[in-house]
């Protein structure tokens, strides 16, 4: 399988806020990076809000039991090339939802995914959430954190949530023109969506949360640009291995 960068095809960019209140700020947040990001490059969004669908994740303990609506975010985000993820900070964390809402995400699906971290908070102090609670939970997920993150407090916003501060701007545009070279990188652009169909198909069935999906196939990955060399490598090394076995 060869995967080549197709600077034509958008980005599938899948953003998700942890925010409850509507309007509301992290919403903002996340929506200035995307619209930094659109002015950029071409990108495709999903765009997935907890303020709209955390009332429907409503006690669910397996996949299979939330509305379609949420499976079909979930599927989403398995498929997407880069995330783009804000929270507000609440106990010096991400909300409860936001978490919950990823609790569901097959553990294998995000391997090596582009992730672009975001959170507004009341105060200046909790700005290392996004070192601290983010960067954690998608290093679980192997995923590739960006190394530039946003962080906002309240002061950062007009009274109707847009972006006010220069300072607040000048770091969305930052983080996007890092992240930039490292998104058209990928090679995989909308390529890992055909790829993953049959993980998210799988955990949508499969009753427990916790199963991780078994896939032969190494994912399209954004930080491997040829996937055959990827996969002879491991094949050499797993030969190998089994030839020290014996
Ligand atoms: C339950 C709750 C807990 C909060 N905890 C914190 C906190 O620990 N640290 C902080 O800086 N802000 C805290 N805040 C303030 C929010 O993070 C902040 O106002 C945020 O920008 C709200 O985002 P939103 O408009 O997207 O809801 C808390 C707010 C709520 C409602």
């Amino acid at each position: 399988m060869s995967h080549q960068n197709n600077l034509s095809t958008p980005l599938n960019i899948v953003a998700v806020s942890g925010g409850l209140n509507s309007p509301s700020k992290t919403e903002s947040l996340v929506q200035a990076i995307l619209d930094e990001l659109a002015e950029a490059t071409q990108i495709h969004v999903h765009f997935i809000k907890l303020s709209e669908i955390g009332p429907l994740l409503g006690g669910a303990i397996y996949r299979n039991q939330l509305p379609q609506r949420v499976q079909d975010d979930l599927a989403a985000v398995e498929a997407a090339d880069a995330l783009i993820v804000g929270t507000p900070v609440y106990r010096a964390s991400f909300t409860g939802l936001f978490k919950y809402f990823f609790d569901f995400v097959e553990q294998t699906a995000l391997v090596d995914v582009l992730v672009l971290l975001a959170a507004s908070g009341g105060s200046d102090r909790h700005a290392l959430v996004l070192e601290h609670q983010l960067r954690p939970l998608f290093s679980f997920f192997q995923a590739q954190t960006l190394p530039i993150g946003v962080y906002a407090t309240d002061r950062d916003f007009t009274p109707e949530y847009t972006v006010k501060s220069e300072q607040l701007a000048d770091r969305v545009t930052l983080a996007v023109a890092r992240a930039l070279p490292i998104l058209e990188w990928a090679p995989t652009k909308g390529k890992r969506a055909e790829v993953i169909k049959a993980k998210t198909e799988q955990a949508n069935q499969n009753l427990g949360i916790n199963k991780q999906i078994e896939q032969a196939e190494v994912l399209p990955s954004a930080a491997v640009p040829d996937l055959d060399a990827a996969e002879s490598r491991l094949h050499q090394k797993s030969n190998k291995n089994l030839t020290q076995v014996a």
